[in-house]
């Protein structure tokens, strides 16, 4: 396909932003070497955006420099945890314009989130207009490299000076941009550690939002994980510790020897993911519909075993799609396949990257111009 001289069609408006430049950028050199090699989550752009909620409504939106946000120290986010967040990358096409992957899903996910947590929903159109502007303002911070991106961190966090056990009666929003590389090195399978004993989530409880509790609670069995040479949790249900749920930042996908593909299905502990309905669109087209459904752990370790899995693959906005090579526990350790990338994830990979990099059609209209 080829693509225009000049970027065409309708671009999202941050107007309802406004910016404060930021009077100390980063220079272009600064930049080029924060850049290189940016580990995940660890280089920040030049601005960030901010909205207050106050008096029972939004105000105060703009984009301004980053600088760290002033506390008390008794505000309810740093007790009891009155956060949700979200996750979401800007791309940059050949084109030279800037494009957002289904943003509306990651506000549409936030407004669920604030309100499983008791918050004040930010509407959608406010949510893209601060995202939108953000990319506007750190455009020269969205990568050209290949497998790069600009990472986007959108969150809501309680901010009343109050230790009473109670919903806050102010917030911030804010968002923030990191540049960021592939989030998992290599095209070969990671290994996973499967969480015995210790859950993510429980029915009823915060598993389909996107808050900092839940990540909380993963991050013991995370450093088991580690300790157990591997570098992902996958976790299992918390009533039976038998079906497979997800992984600490990524949604599980199974593809068995016959070509039928499943996940498991949304059952209020896991978050949904919008790689995984993205995946699944993509499969489904392709003539794989996926099955949403109970998948047992044990269903797994036979059909790895006997060779009636040829593939697992986890997917999620940072890691994208990421061949499971192995899986291990206290009892077991298993290869998948040949515990590397098989075709499916390869596909499936290839087909999402396409879309969002620009390099082929979106026949979806998945991808939001900001820039
Ligand atoms: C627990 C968990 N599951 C799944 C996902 C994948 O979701 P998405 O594809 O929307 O990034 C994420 C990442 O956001 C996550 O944190």
């Amino acid at each position: 396909m080829t693509f225009p001289a000049m970027p065409t069609g309708r671009i999202l408006s941050g107007d309802a932003y406004p910016l404060t430049p930021n009077p100390h950028p980063a220079t272009d050199s600064e930049r080029a070497a924060l850049m290189a090699d940016p580990v995940f989550g660890k280089v920040f752009t030049d601005h960030m955006a901010r909205a207050t909620w106050s008096g029972g409504m939004w105000s105060d939106r703009g984009v301004m420099p980053l600088e760290p946000i002033p506390m008390h120290p008794g505000a309810a986010v740093l007790h009891y945890a009155q956060q949700v967040f979200e996750g979401l990358k800007a791309y940059r096409h050949p084109d030279g314009s800037l494009q957002l992957f289904r943003p509306a899903m990651n506000a549409e996910r936030m407004i669920d989130s604030a309100l499983r947590l008791a918050m004040p929903p930010l509407p959608v159109d406010d949510f893209l207009a601060a995202v939108a502007a953000l990319v506007q303002a750190d455009a020269q911070w969205v990568p050209q490299q290949e497998g790069g991106s600009l990472y986007l961190r959108p969150y809501l966090m309680a901010t009343e000076t109050s230790l009473l056990v109670q919903p806050s009666d102010t917030y911030e929003f804010v968002v923030t941009a990191s540049p960021v590389g592939a989030y998992m090195g290599g095209g070969g399978g990671v290994s996973i550690w499967v969480s015995r004993g210790f859950h993510r989530a429980n029915e009823g409880g915060t598993g389909d939002a996107k808050t900092g509790g839940n990540y909380a609670a993963s991050m013991l069995p995370q450093q088991l994980a580690k300790e157990n040479g591997c570098s992902q949790v996958l976790f299992l249900d918390a009533k039976e510790d038998r079906y497979v749920e997800e992984l600490g930042g990524m949604n599980l996908m199974v593809v068995f020897g016959d070509g039928s593909v499943a996940t498991p299905r949304l059952t209020g502990t896991i978050l949904p993911g919008i790689t995984r309905d993205s995946v699944m669109t993509l499969l489904a087209d392709a003539g794989r519909p996926v099955r949403e459904r109970d998948i047992e752990l044990e269903e797994i370790r036979e059909g790895v075993a006997s060779g009636a899995i040829a593939e697992v693959f986890a997917c999620g906005t940072a890691a994208v799609v990421t061949p499971i090579g192995e899986l291990k526990s206290d009892d077991f350790a298993l290869t998948v396949g040949d515990g590397e990338a098989g075709p499916v994830a390869t596909w499936v990979k290839k087909e999402l990257t396409d879309i969002q990099y620009g390099r082929a059609e979106d026949p979806y209209g998945w991808m939001v111009r900001v820039a």
